[in-house]
């Protein structure tokens, strides 16, 4: 998700020491995740002491960690709550956050307390207590509990180190590298480097243009064998699940492979081809061209029955200068995310 920041209240915010583990064994981690069927993947982590499951959106594209809270009422029905008050090892910050996603607003307070996920364990992690969460999450519609950002702390509402930060900076992990694996079954997010069984072949790497959201060049967008649209400044963001690009952009692309403007059908910057006769589309990145499957490109007919099928590129004015790279590129390929040599990679899935 690609978070629009809209207000930030801070009340005397003493900043603790930053708190060392003792150097011991480092590891790696594994994180089973569940797919919802289209659009985010979650998986598990447990909080507090003692220790209660959750379960949150793995989300490249924003650098919260936050839960419903105690206070949360109806807005929050159907997800696990989060109540600093029963666990021994939580802290209240005396800081209120504000998030927004796509309008969706998520409003709280912020606790640190323990955190693991996969065997791994950070301390005084700050989270966001929910009070309120906007209608984008409820339970029907988002099955999570909450949302992990995996972003840089730069982007996040508190500026507080992200849980996978903490993790390297208390030296919990073999590297500081998070891999993924998101497809409709058997995905993954690995802590401490990259799972060699998931892909096959080398990564192919390209720098991080920005910190904050994971921002990278892609190079070019091919369409049935040429290259459309080259140089695009771009953002790589596991909680959305569509490309969105700049609307003049993305209406040349559909241009050149012949797609057709479903703006008063499917809705605004949409675009659809015959559901039998999809282009073949890739994105190059590194220098290395990645195709999209029919599959992960076609999101399914207009409506029932009918023979237009829906594509994953969009055009929306987003007032950001970056696309946004989705699900429907990220579910081909295997990708790591690298903060020690700040780079992503991606190779072919195994
Ligand atoms: C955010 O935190 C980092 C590291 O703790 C610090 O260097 C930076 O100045 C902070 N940024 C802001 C905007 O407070």
């Amino acid at each position: 998700m690609k978070k629009q920041l809209i207000l930030v209240i801070g009340i005397a915010f003493a900043n603790a020491d930053i708190y060392r583990m003792p150097l011991h064994k480092r590891a790696t981690g594994a994180d089973a995740l569940v797919n919802d069927g289209k659009s985010l993947w979650y998986g598990t982590i447990s909080v507090g002491t003692p220790a209660v499951t959750f379960t949150v959106d793995i989300d490249t594209g924003s650098a919260d960690l936050f839960l419903p809270g105690p206070t949360c009422g109806s807005s929050c029905s159907g997800h696990t709550i989060y109540d600093p008050s029963a666990s021994s090892t939580s802290q209240d910050l005396g800081q209120a956050f504000t998030l927004s996603f796509d309008n969706n607003v998520v409003q709280g307070e912020i606790y640190s307390d323990t955190i693991s996920m996969a065997g791994l364990t950070a301390v005084d992690q700050t989270i966001g207590v929910a009070a309120q969460y906007g209608n984008g999450f409820d339970i029907a519609q988002f099955p999570p509990d909450g949302v992990l950002g995996m972003a840089f702390q730069s982007i996040s509402s508190s500026n507080a180190s992200t849980f996978f930060q903490s993790l390297v900076s208390q030296g919990q992990i073999d590297e500081p590298v998070f891999s993924l694996k998101l497809s409709s079954s058997g995905s993954e997010l690995y802590l401490g480097g990259a799972n060699s069984a998931l892909y096959t072949g080398d990564f192919t790497y390209t720098p991080v243009t920005q910190q904050g959201y994971w921002e990278v060049n892609l190079n070019g967008i091919e369409g049935n064998g040429q290259t459309i649209l080259s140089n695009i400044d771009a953002i790589i963001d596991t909680g959305t699940s569509l490309v969105i690009g700049n609307p003049s952009q993305i209406a040349a692309f559909y241009t050149a492979l012949g797609g057709t403007d479903a703006s008063s059908t499917v809705g605004p910057g949409f675009y659809t081809f015959p559901c039998d006769s999809f282009p073949s589309v890739s994105m190059t990145f590194g220098g290395t061209s990645f195709p999209i499957s029919a599959e992960t490109l076609n999101l399914g007919p207009v409506s029932q029955g009918s023979s237009d099928c829906v594509a994953g590129f969009v055009g929306q004015d987003t007032g950001a200068s970056f696309w946004t790279i989705g699900s429907v590129f990220l579910q081909n390929v295997y990708s790591t995310f690298d903060i020690g040599n700040l780079q992503v990679g991606f190779a072919q899935l195994a």
